[in-house]
Parts: structure tokens; C-alpha cells; sequence
């Protein structure tokens, strides 16, 4: 699907019309101060399984979701004494806090990657703001380029990248800061710096009067995929490719189903990831599913096999992290 693509500027109708594709799920390139983004309504799970699949991203990163203001985030997230410091100091702006999801969140599991926590931020673009207010929903938006391609900063860029992939970008100019926002953890009780941005570690911990601690990797690049504390693994066993149950071996097993031809008799229970074999409805359903079908009342989570093409690649990927061997819980990433 290559909808034509519009690239609109500011006004009044622009904003009404991008506002409306948002909340029919569409995607929408917009604006921010530090990059363009490349918005999908975060609560929607197909509308997040777009991003991934017009990024073509290889694996499901956690996004962030935008607010046009603290209180709205507050609506999905938990904010301590720091988190309201900070956001009282730098929003608008280049920062972005990963603060405990609240349970009444209603942010997809795909926007989050399954885990406990959510990345919130307010940007400093008052055209971005209008759009989110317009929406009135948390907007999940990844920078507006191809997975692995520069940062889009103007709309000529995201165009150029992403223009056969997505319908709309709003145009409002070259952004300002050119650099993703600086992401915070404050999931802990240390301050943890997950990726260097516009705002400091020194002005964070000028604010907060405290130490920021640095993340070692990024979680783009984690050192192993058993190690990467930041993501939510499974309290039950994983086992990939499964074609068939066999009780003496794996025991009691949950099914995650996939494709019209998946063997499922046998299995104890079975969760379809997508039926017709649809990767992208199978990557809106993943997380959720994941979650369902970890109950101790199985022994172990079997997937079906999902082919390495489109968002398949993403879905496999997560899945493998999901199975790999469980290193120790850490404290920090
Ligand atoms: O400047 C920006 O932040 C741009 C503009 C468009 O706002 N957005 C952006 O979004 O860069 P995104 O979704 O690509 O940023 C994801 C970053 C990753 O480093 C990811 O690991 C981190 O945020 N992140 C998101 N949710 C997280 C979570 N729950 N826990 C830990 N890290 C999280
Ligand atoms: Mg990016």
C-alpha cells in the first residue's frame, strides 16, 4: 500500500486533517525541535504496528509517547518528585522521561514493548503541540526515516525516505535542535541516562541534585540478548518454531498461532497472532498475547514458526530475546 502522499503546511486545515488521519489510525509525519517524527495514535495497535512496518525496523524497540503537556502524560504515567522537577525544568523540550506505565494506561503494549514502563515527552514545537492537543491521545512517533537511515530534519528528508510509505507529513521547517531528545530513566532510584540528547546530564543533575548514572549500551545495541534487563521476558519458558506439541518433552504448552496452515492440536491452549498469517496484525497482537499467555498454569510458551519477511523480522527478533537464557536481573541496564 502507497497511499499519495501529502505534504502540507501549516493551517488550520493542515492540523484538523493530520489530526483526523491520527485518530483513524493513519500515520503522520510532524514536526518536533529536535527531529521530525513519524506519528502513529500509541494507543491503537495496528496504528503502532504501522510505524514498525513503514520504518521496516528490524526488532520492536519501545517508543516514546508525546503529550502536549505534563498533565496529559501524567494521565499514563507515574510522576515521583523528580519526574515532576524535570518536567517542571525542561518541558517543553528535548527530554524525555521513562517513568512507571500506569496500570489505567491505555498506551498499546506495542508502543511500550511489553515492558512496565513508558517513555513520555513534551516537545518544544508549538505545531506539535496544537497536533497533540488536536488528537487529544498520546502519540507514539519514532524519528520519520527508514530504520538505519539519518534523522529526518526537514520534510524534503522524510519524503525522501518514508514518502511511499506513509500519507501525510505536516511541513513546519527544519527543526531546530536536529538531535533526538536525551532519554531519562527514572524507573529506579538512580538516574539513568539511556541516550545522550540536547539536554545534559550536567542540567539534569544541576536539577534533580543528584548524579546522572550512564546507561552502558543503548538498547539498540545490547551486549547480549539474555542481558537486556530493559526488556520484558516471559516468567515462563519460550520455545521457538514449534510445529508440533510434545508433553514429554516441553510439557504443558501454551500455543502463540500464526498463518492458515499452523498446526494447533495438541497444544493446551492457543492464542492466534494472526490467523491469515498477516505479520502486521501478528506484530499488534504480539505483546499483549505474550502477556496472556504467561501463566504458570502452562509450562512453556510455544511459538509457531513466522517467516523472516516484512515485520516478521521484528516479531522473530523479540521472540528470540524472549527465549534466549535469563541472565540475573540487574538493577540498571
Ligand atoms: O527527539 C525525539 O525523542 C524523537 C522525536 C520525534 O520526538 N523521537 C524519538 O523517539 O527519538 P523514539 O521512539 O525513536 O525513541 C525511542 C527511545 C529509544 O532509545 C528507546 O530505547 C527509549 O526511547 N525508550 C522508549 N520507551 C522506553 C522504555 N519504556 N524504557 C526504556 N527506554 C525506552
Ligand atoms: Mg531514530
Amino acid at each position: 500500500m502507497s497511499p499519495a502522499l501529502t505534504i502540507r503546511p501549516y493551517s488550520e486545515g493542515a492540523l484538523t486533517q493530520a489530526a483526523a488521519k491520527l485518530r483513524a489510525g493513519e500515520l503522520v509525519a510532524f514536526p518536533t525541535e529536535t527531529v521530525y517524527g513519524l506519528g502513529a495514535d500509541a494507543t491503537n495497535d495496528d496504528a503502532v504496528a504501522g510505524i514498525f512496518s513503514a520504518k521496516q525496523r528490524p526488532s520492536f524497540n519501545p517508543l516514546i509517547s508525546h503529550f502536549p503537556d505534563r498533565d496529559a502524560a501524567a494521565k499514563h504515567a507515574v510522576f515521583d518528585a523528580r519526574a515532576d522537577k524535570l518536567a517542571a525544568a525542561f518541558w517543553p523540550g528535548a527530554l524525555t522521561l521513562v517513568l512507571p506505565k500506569r496500570d489505567d494506561s491505555t498506551v498499546s503494549q506495542l508502543t511500550t514493548a511489553g515492558l512496565p514502563s513508558i517513555a513520555v515527552r513534551v516537545p518544544a514545537h508549538d505545531m506539535a503541540r496544537a497536533l497533540l492537543r488536536a488528537v487529544g491521545r498520546p502519540i507514539a512517533a519514532p524519528s520519520a526515516n527508514r530504520s538505519g537511515r539519518i534523522s529526518p530534519t526537514t520534510a524534503a528528508h522524510v519524503a525522501a525516505s518514508l514518502g511511499n510509505a506513509i500519507g501525510m507529513i505536516l511541513d513546519g521547517g527544519p527543526c531546530g535542535v536536529g538531535l533526538e531528545s536525551t532519554v531519562i530513566d527514572l524507573t529506579t532510584d538512580q538516574v539513568v541516562m539511556l541516550r545522550p540528547g540536547g539536554i545534559t546530564g550536567d542540567q539534569v543533575a544541576e536539577i534533580l541534585g543528584t548524579d546522572v548514572v550512564m546507561a552502558e549500551t543503548d538498547d539498540t545495541a545490547p551486549k547480549s540478548p539474555g542481558m537486556m534487563t530493559s526488556h520484558y521476558a516471559p516468567g515462563l519458558p519460550v520455545r521457538l518454531n514449534a510445529t508440533a506439541p510434545d508433553t514429554e518433552k516441553y510439557g504443558h504448552e501454551i500455543l502463540l498461532a500464526f498463518g492458515p496452515d499452523c498446526v494447533t492440536k495438541g497444544f493446551d491452549k492457543v492464542l492466534w497472532l494472526s490467523k491469515t498469517g498477516n505479520d502486521r496484525e501478528a506484530a499488534a497482537n504480539l505483546f499483549a498475547k505474550l502477556h496472556e499467555a504467561d501463566q504458570p498454569r502452562f509450562d512453556g510458551i510455544a511459538i509457531a514458526p513466522i517467516p523472516d519477511t516484512g515485520l516478521g523480522l521484528a516479531i522473530n527478533d523479540r521472540m528470540k530475546r524472549a527465549s534466549a537464557p535469563r541472565a540475573p536481573v540487574q538493577s540498571n541496564p
